[in-house]
């Protein structure tokens, strides 16, 4: 029976869609410290056993005892890893991503390569609720380039339409950088249909990826997007601060150029020449020196996804956010709180955002209980189903432990607002 019609409510039924889970031998690659019940692996994804015992090797052999002999490894782990997250995750050709630097850098990279393919227009597209590094990277590059800004008023819960992409553009519109699934609402845009109607009008499309990648297809293959960019912390697992991704479509390599001119970008790099000169495909989009730990730990969160598989993920947390909806829907309506998220499985990604008045109290009496959610403004709990890690068992503990907290008030011994950072 499928889970969502399913009036079993039972932790009993929990454990057993996790006993029968395709995905259930992958889950176990993970490190599981304690009892902690984690949903924001869409934050920061989990430690796969591997990374840790691997950047040990890395440290201890390759940089301890090694020392600089070590460059042609890491020279060649940059340009393998990169090429099996092409094909393993993105299901982009090998020679069309590389890793570089955080996604903020890369969207500067890629939206500035963008603008540089239609001098004529002077209009950068952007969602309303585009993650904020996007708009202010958007808007320091307008700034810079004498461009404006559009921004399309998508919708906070229900994400971006065609409709609304189509009604905004003209001419005038060079690119649009909007992100593949909403980071507040888990919404997904249709890349393939919205990729369509911006190059219709002429305009060339820039697509976030840091809330789809290694949960979701991202068809840009299939829509002949020009740019991507993505981190590899959240769906990834590659740990905090690990390197970035881009991607850029292989018939545009020798036509763009990135404004951060560096020496890795750089034809015959040790040549030493005066003058910047970049090297041919997807290499001219890096700048400096890699950095190697991350992208040591990238490949095995690479590794961790390409062998699950990426269609696999992508029904497993469906499967995952459909249960949490039966939930919210049974335990959680009754008792102040709405979902945010999309209905539809096929455009929600791989995280649920209930709504509810007290969300920031209840976001602290969770994670005073040790089940881990996130909070996002206005007053949402963003509660992240990592397909690969979340087990059906640990989303019935944190939505009866949601349940438990509403129900005694617990959550209002927390602070009411949320203290201000200065
Ligand atoms: C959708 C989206 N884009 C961009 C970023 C920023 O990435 P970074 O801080 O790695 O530059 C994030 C970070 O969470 C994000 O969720």
């Amino acid at each position: 029976m499928p889970i969502t019609d399913s009036d079993d409510l039972s932790i009993e039924f929990a454990r057993a869609i996790d006993a029968a889970s395709p995905l259930r031998e992958h889950r176990e690659r993970f490190v599981f410290a304690d009892d902690t019940i984690y949903l924001d692996g869409n934050s920061l994804g989990r430690l796969p056993r591997r990374t840790s015992q691997r950047l040990r090797e890395v440290i201890d052999t390759e940089w301890g005892r090694d020392l600089i002999r070590s460059w042609p490894t890491w020279i060649a782990r940059h340009d393998d890893v990169a090429a099996a997250l092409a094909t393993g995750v993105l299901g982009v050709r090998p020679s069309e991503v590389t890793i570089a630097d955080s996604t903020t850098v890369n969207l500067y990279k890629v939206i500035n390569a963008a603008a540089d393919l239609r001098p004529g227009r002077s209009v950068i597209l952007i969602e309303r609720d585009n993650f904020p590094t996007d708009l202010y990277v958007v808007q320091g590059i307008a700034k810079a380039r004498g461009m404006s800004v559009r921004v399309v008023d998508s919708d906070i819960d229900g994400g971006l339409s065609v409709e609304q992409v189509r009604s905004a553009l003209d001419d005038d519109v060079a690119l649009a950088c909007f992100c593949h699934v909403s980071y507040r609402s888990g919404a997904i845009a249709d890349i393939e249909q919205i990729t369509g109607v911006l190059h219709e009008a002429g305009a060339v499309a820039v697509w976030d990826l840091c809330h789809s990648a290694g949960a979701i297809r991202t068809p840009l293959a299939q829509a002949r997007a020009e740019f991507a960019v993505g981190c590899t912390y959240k769906y990834l697992n590659s740990g905090p601060g690990a390197p970035a991704f881009l991607y850029v479509r292989e018939d545009l390599h020798d036509q763009v150029r990135q404004p951060i001119w560096g020496w890795f970008g750089q034809r015959e790099q040790f040549a030493m020449g005066g003058d910047y000169d970049p090297v041919e495909g997807i290499a001219r989009f890096t700048s400096g020196t890699p950095a190697v730990l991350g992208l040591s730990a990238i490949e095995e969160g690479v590794r961790s996804i390409t062998d699950a598989g990426i269609d696999e993920l992508e029904q497993g947390g469906r499967l995952l956010t459909g249960y949490g909806l039966v939930l919210a829907d049974s335990w959680l309506a009754p008792l102040g709180f709405t979902v945010a998220s999309p209905r539809a499985a096929s455009r929600r990604g791989s995280h649920l955002t209930l709504h509810h008045r007290q969300a920031w109290q209840i976001c602290q009496a969770m994670i005073a209980r040790g089940v881990v959610p996130d909070f996002r403004t206005p007053d949402r709990l963003r509660l992240g189903m990592a397909p690969l890690t979340t087990s059906f068992e640990e989303v019935w503990r944190g939505f009866d432990a949601i349940r438990e907290i509403v129900e005694t008030d617990e959550h209002l011994q927390f602070p009411a607002e949320r203290a201000r950072v200065t």
